[in-house]
């Protein structure tokens, strides 16, 4: 059997790593797995037991009896909600929880027939470092705040740009802090910047690189 294609996409929040992934997924019949979703599971589930999710014991109690329920479907409306989003980036601070998300998406990875798509935060360099295509998607913090803000306008939520911007700020202080030795923009230089790009634009150049690095 052929060892399955691993693309690892990786970037900070409202990048549009996402619906990239997504597309990829689709346009290749390769399975997708949105790493972000696994921490905003578990900070959901802690969330909904009542757990302050910077009680790091009590997290780990919770995620460890979790397992089974990570693969399951979830309602998305839930997990995408900025509450959930914020949990998310403090319980992803927690090592344990780092680890026993690291098997889950490793046998993802593993296990996928055709080939998998990936896309989070440190996945070309801890998850799966022997990626097939690493690709990185990037655009300023103005620019995420203002698709964020957009975004919440109109699922009908309220939310000035002003503070949305703010929480993007917050909320990749804390993501940079703690990758800062995982997330690399440079890992094989396939960099996109999608500031000024439109999302059919970064869908062909991620293409691109993908006939350019396919075995
Ligand atoms: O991409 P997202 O907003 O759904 O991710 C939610 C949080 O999970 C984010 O604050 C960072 C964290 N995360 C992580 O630490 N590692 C990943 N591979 C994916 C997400």
């Amino acid at each position: 059997m052929n060892k399955p294609f691993v693309i690892a996409i990786d970037g900070p929040a409202a990048s549009g790593k996402g619906s990239l992934a997504k597309r990829l997924a689709k346009e290749l019949e390769f399975d997708f797995l949105d790493t972000g979703a696994l921490y905003r599971r578990i900070a959901l589930h802690t969330l909904e037991s009542g757990i302050d999710p910077s009680n790091t014991e009590a997290v780990i109690e919770a995620a460890q009896n979790f397992g089974d329920e990570l693969a399951k479907d979830y309602d998305d409306s839930a997990l995408r909600n900025d509450g959930v989003g914020n949990a998310a980036s403090i319980v992803a601070q927690i090592p344990e929880i780092r680890q026993i998300l690291f098997n889950f998406q490793q046998n993802f990875a593993k296990n996928s027939e055709k080939g998998a798509v990936l896309d989070g935060r440190d996945i070309a360099t801890v998850i799966c470092p022997d990626a097939d295509l690493k690709l990185f998607i990037t655009a300023s913090t103005e620019k995420r705040a203002e698709r964020r803000h957009k975004e919440l306008q109109s699922r009908g939520l309220d939310a000035t740009y002003e503070a949305v911007l703010a929480e993007m700020q917050e909320r990749d202080e804390r993501d940079n802090v703690r990758l800062k030795d995982h997330m690399d923009p440079n890992v094989d230089n396939h960099t996109i910047d999608t500031s000024e790009m439109n999302p059919d634009d970064v869908f062909q150049r991620a293409l691109d690189f993908y006939k350019s690095s396919s075995r």
